[in-house]
């Protein structure tokens, strides 16, 4: 059949509530311009994130109920572990509420000239790295910052610049190099398991360990079955399995791949480190069986990792995504090629060109599919990246992104029809749309409650 259905029937409902435009301007209005800033009931479509807004399944809500709270050697721990390492392999697994606190914990002792590169890092790893004093450093290839650029494999490293970087610093400046599968930041784009045997054997020649984040580690396990030769035949498992024999330790955010709400880990074959970093955790986030989670979340992350894999899912999950970018692209909408496995991101540089950085045209696009018809996304450009100048102006942004996050098993393809209208219908009228101008702002992280106003 060439229709792919979603592998899944409806069992339990929420209703959407739809608003008026009148509705969502003075919605928008209160919120300062800042989607951030909305009551999510005030949403129809929210598209802001894939993190922890997807659906459980059946099993998963009844694994919840066999969840067992005990504090200490809760027999939903043992589950948990044992879903985790039959996937990674790695010896030791560190149990955190989120993919953040696990980034805290695996880079608490960082030391300031310290440099971890990566492919990209996502926002939190980049500011836990910093908090550290130490530098976060994004070596992707070069197609990754090229938006309309074709690369089947747009979220590999630069092996090339890891090899000159370790050579420049010398490797005790590089205590470890992290590749981040898919690369969010690049737009959800995979990273080929050449690339990660090619990081795998720059890391062995320096004696640098090589840790993954995991947090999409499905949809980069399907992308390779898809598109890299030798894969075809191969079961995501078999793939993810792969993957992570080539690493390390990883961390996690099982809000995304892990099918849960919330939830995290750290895994590492390294027992000195294992035992530092369990001790962290039960300063910061919880007792070594449970580390920040309920034994119910522990249950659903067991049951979600062996539901990602499946190939049924898999299918479905990347095709729904691709769908989207070929209705929008296909309608002249400039997007980040390919799609990614995650969200869309539309090139609002490219959409809105009379809007320039400073009077941020993510933003202003975001706002204008809120109003327009109810859809909350994320700006990814000036507003999240820009830095100050110092002479009074500002640095824009690289590119000036809107990503569409698409939730796992939530959304049915007419609502994404709808999306697409909703886009297109915008995109007719872009000439018409204004810029913002930030009219309050905190000292960091501006983005998330910033407020704005129309130029
Ligand atoms: N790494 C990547 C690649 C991520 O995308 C995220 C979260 C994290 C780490 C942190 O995990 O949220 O569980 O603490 N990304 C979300 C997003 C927030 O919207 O892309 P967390």
């Amino acid at each position: 059949m060439k229709t792919i259905i979603e592998p899944f029937r409806i069992k339990s409902v929420e209703p959407l509530r739809i608003t008026t435009r009148a509705q969502r301007e003075a919605a928008l209005k209160a919120a300062g311009h800042n989607l951030f800033r909305l009551r999510s009931d005030d949403v129809l479509i929210d598209l802001l994130t894939d993190s922890g807004t997807g659906a459980m399944s059946s099993l998963q809500w009844a694994a919840v109920m066999r969840g067992d709270e005990s504090y200490a050697g809760s027999p939903s721990y043992y589950r948990f572990e044992e879903a985790v390492q039959s996937i990674f392999g790695h010896e030791f697994v560190i149990p955190t509420h989120q993919g953040r606190a696990a980034e805290r914990i695996l880079f608490a002792g960082l030391k300031p000239g310290q440099i971890i590169p990566s492919n990209a890092h996502f926002d939190t790893t980049r500011a836990n790295i910093e908090a550290q004093g130490a530098s976060a450093l994004d070596i992707g290839i070069p197609e990754s910052r090229i938006p309309s650029r074709v690369h089947p494999f747009k979220g590999n490293m630069d092996t090339t610049a890891l090899e000159r970087l370790i050579h420049e610093h010398g490797r005790d400046a590089i205590p470890m190099v992290m590749v981040t599968v898919t690369c969010n930041t690049a737009g959800g784009q995979p990273v080929s398991m050449a690339n990660l045997r090619a990081v795998r054997a720059v890391c062995d020649r320096h004696g640098v360990p090589f840790y993954i984040d995991a947090c999409r580690f499905a949809e980069n396990s399907f992308f390779i079955r898809k598109r890299e030769e030798g894969y075809a035949a191969r079961t995501p498992l078999e793939i993810a399995r792969e993957m992570f024999s080539l690493a390390d330790g990883a961390t996690m955010s099982a809000k995304k791949d892990g099918l849960a709400n919330i939830g995290g880990f750290i895994t590492t074959n390294d027992a000195a480190r294992a035992a530092e970093m369990r001790n962290l955790l039960i300063l910061t986030e919880g007792f070594s069986t449970y580390g920040g989670m309920a034994g119910r979340d522990l249950e659903a992350i067991a049951q979600g990792l062996a539901e990602v894999l499946d190939e049924d899912y898999l299918t479905y999950r990347i095709r729904s995504v691709q769908y989207v970018g070929e209705h929008l692209a296909a309608g002249g909408v400039p997007i980040v090629q390919p799609p990614g496995g995650h969200a869309i991101y539309l090139d609002a540089r490219a959409m809105l060109p009379h809007i320039p950085p400073h009077q941020l045209p993510g933003q202003a696009l975001a706002c204008e599919l809120y109003l327009h018809g109810g859809i909350r996304s994320c700006e990814i450009g000036s507003l999240m990246f820009g830095k100050p100048d110092g002479r009074g102006g500002e640095i824009p942004a690289a590119m000036e992104l809107v990503r569409l996050a698409i939730p796992r098993r939530v959304y049915t393809q007419s609502h994404m029809d709808y999306v697409c209208e909703v886009i297109a219908e915008t995109a007719a009228r872009a000439a018409e749309i204004r810029g913002l101008r930030i009219t309050a702002q905190p000292p960091s992280l501006r983005h998330f409650t910033a407020a704005l106003a129309p130029v």
